[in-house]
């Protein structure tokens, strides 16, 4: 009775229907709840070692039951920023037919990849420094299968290099030069993706040469995005431009698998947006997909990684963005960040629509 008593109390739901009014607020929320949470890790593991003991099946059954989903909750497809309803759109028209997720989260990415107007995905992004167009993409399959592209330069669509990577070579991630030798053999067209306005806004930059990332810049960043097809096949796809006017040679999240985007076909898939330096040091979206693992609603698995990265960099939280999208095998879906502003699309049971996110720090 009293063991059940203090998991309930220790219940990270409950920790995590908490909401800042300032990131002061977090250090200290953040010891208290180490202490409560290392504490009921191991009242849990005493329970479940029993428990195991006593039954073979026991994982299957203490797992979410994710063998019975609504079969109606299929299609899905959720991509990060109200701007990329299109970007949905253009994958429904995959997945509507009965199409291959895989095809669908790429034929979506095309989208922002080949708008100029678009100052942070592909052909009109906003450069680093030097005034390169560097671009970051990465993709994976309902096998496991990956492919990613880094620092990548002059090529419209870095996701269906990444996509190349994962099905004609025996590697999962090339960059720079390499990556854009693989592309021309591919038969990709070399092509300057530096625009009018991106050249502009750069040359205004080099006057005070002064780096800081700004949150929710425009309401748009980074896409990612994870699509569930009619055969429940999972496929997730991240593309971006990076950081506007960071360093030459600066990678982000959005390559890395795990960190801008991981999909399980057990379990479900998530993407991130916003700084990838601190979804980097945490792999975020591997975060979220084990946390959907462990039980988690998708929403309260974004959650638990924005909280993740709010607890180990309190001080950056003040200055930058991350948020998270994510959908699990039953067709749940839910999405986090560190501050208000952010949202993000879902297209399922024929309606394409914007969901305002919840945030850690309040509106
Ligand atoms: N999330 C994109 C980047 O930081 O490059």
């Amino acid at each position: 009775m009293i063991f059940c008593a203090k998991i309930h109390l220790l219940h990270p739901s409950k920790v995590n229907q908490l909401n800042f009014s300032s990131t002061k607020h977090l250090s200290k929320f953040f010891n208290h709840y180490n202490i409560v949470n290392s504490r009921r890790s191991f009242l849990q593991n005493s329970l479940l070692g029993g428990l195991a003991a006593s039954t073979t099946d026991f994982w299957a059954k203490a797992l979410p039951n994710f063998d019975k989903p609504d079969k109606k909750a299929f299609p899905i497809v959720i991509a990060t920023w109200g701007p990329h309803l299109k970007a949905n759109a253009a994958a429904w028209e995959v997945l509507s037919k009965g199409g291959y997720a895989l095809d669908a989260v790429e034929a979506g990415v095309h989208i922002p990849e080949a708008d100029p107007k678009d100052t942070s995905v592909g052909y009109g992004g906003f450069p680093d420094r030097d005034g390169h167009v560097t671009l970051d993409a990465c993709i994976m399959d309902e096998n496991g299968m990956a492919g990613s592209v880094s620092f990548l330069e002059h090529i419209m669509h870095p996701i269906s290099v990444a996509r190349r990577v994962m099905e004609k070579t025996p590697h999962v991630m090339l960059v720079g030069e390499g990556a854009l030798k693989f592309a021309l053999e591919q038969g990709f067209k070399k092509e300057n993706l530096l625009t009018d306005v991106a050249k502009k806004a750069w040359e205004e930059w080099k006057v005070e040469s002064k780096y800081k990332p700004i949150i929710n810049v425009e309401r748009h960043d980074t896409i990612g995005m994870v699509a569930i097809d009619m055969q429940q096949r999972i496929a997730g796809a991240c593309s971006t431009s990076g950081a506007a006017f960071k360093m030459n040679g600066r990678v982000g999240d959005s390559p890395i698998l795990g960190a801008g985007m991981f999909v399980d076909n057990e379990v479900g898939g998530a993407a991130s947006t916003g700084l990838g330096e601190m979804v980097l040091r945490t792999l975020g979206s591997f975060l979220v997909v084990e946390e959907m693992r462990r039980g988690a609603h998708p929403q309260k698995a974004a959650e638990i990684a924005v909280k993740r990265i709010a607890r180990k960099y309190p001080k950056q939280c003040e200055e930058a963005q991350v948020g998270f999208i994510a959908v699990d095998k039953r067709g749940r879906h839910g999405g986090f960040a560190i501050h208000p502003g952010f949202n993000f699309v879902v297209y399922q049971r024929n309606e394409n629509k914007v969901y305002e996110s919840e945030s850690l720090l309040a509106k």
